[in-house]
């Protein structure tokens, strides 16, 4: 089975647990996009749908999907996003496509956070992946500066502007042995937006493809 089969499959069974008149929170990637696409028939049983990027609600739009604001609807029942890593603790790293900061917020206002992905992204220790972190675009070399001595090897995301007008900053070489506790510190750096590790806030089920079916993590 391919990446990307794999991806679909662990989008579809994300589909199983939408409920009628919940309000969903949809996230940002190719995983969330296979989600989007099923979501087609499922519109119209929801109370509200709530998106994490600019990307994935022009997608939804494309679908004649509305999209609502988090700021009208509150918080949401439902939150179904993928992530660039994750750990069987269901603590992940995410920010890949850059949409790491309204998918935080998505995350923390949800009552369940189900992330999806295929088994190519479960890892025993997070860091492999170059860590995303949101920058206020002034504070981008004070902050790389910072992630130095934290051992870290920035590099910053050219040429890439997210949905709030920051910088991304990728951190190589950091061995993430305690996802919350490092959490916690990178985001008390002044200039920091949003760290891409999700632990202080971790997924409540992990549904990941692989080629014998879905295993579920709780
Ligand atoms: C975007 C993200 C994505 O969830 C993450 O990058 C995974 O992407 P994909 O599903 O394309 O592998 O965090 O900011």
């Amino acid at each position: 089975m391919t990446q990307s089969t794999k991806k679909q499959q662990a989008a579809l069974a994300a589909i199983n647990y939408i409920r009628d008149g919940i309000t969903l929170g949809v996230g940002t990637g190719s995983t969330v996009n296979f989600f989007i696409d099923a979501l087609e028939g499922h519109a119209q049983r929801l109370d509200a749908i709530v998106s994490s990027s600019k990307d994935s609600t022009t997608r939804l739009e494309n679908l004649g999907i509305r999209v609502s604001e988090l700021a009208d609807t509150g918080d949401i029942d439902l939150y179904v996003d993928g992530a660039d890593e994750a750990t069987k603790h269901r603590y992940l790293v995410k920010g890949g496509g850059g949409a790491l900061t309204r998918e935080k917020i998505l995350a923390g206002s949800s009552r369940s956070f189900i992330c999806i992905v295929d088994d190519l992204k479960l890892v025993n220790v997070l860091g492999k992946f170059p860590l995303p972190i949101e920058v206020i675009p002034m504070a981008r070399s004070y902050v790389a500066r910072q992630l130095v001595k934290a051992g870290g090897q920035p590099t910053w995301r050219e040429n890439f502007v997210t949905d709030n007008g920051n910088h991304i900053l990728d951190i190589r070489s950091l061995n993430i042995t305690n996802p919350p506790e490092l959490e916690k510190r990178l985001n008390q750096i002044p200039g920091v937006v949003t760290v891409g590790i999700f632990a202080q806030r971790p997924a409540d089920v992990l549904l990941i493809a692989g080629d014998d079916g879905i295993r579920t993590i709780k």
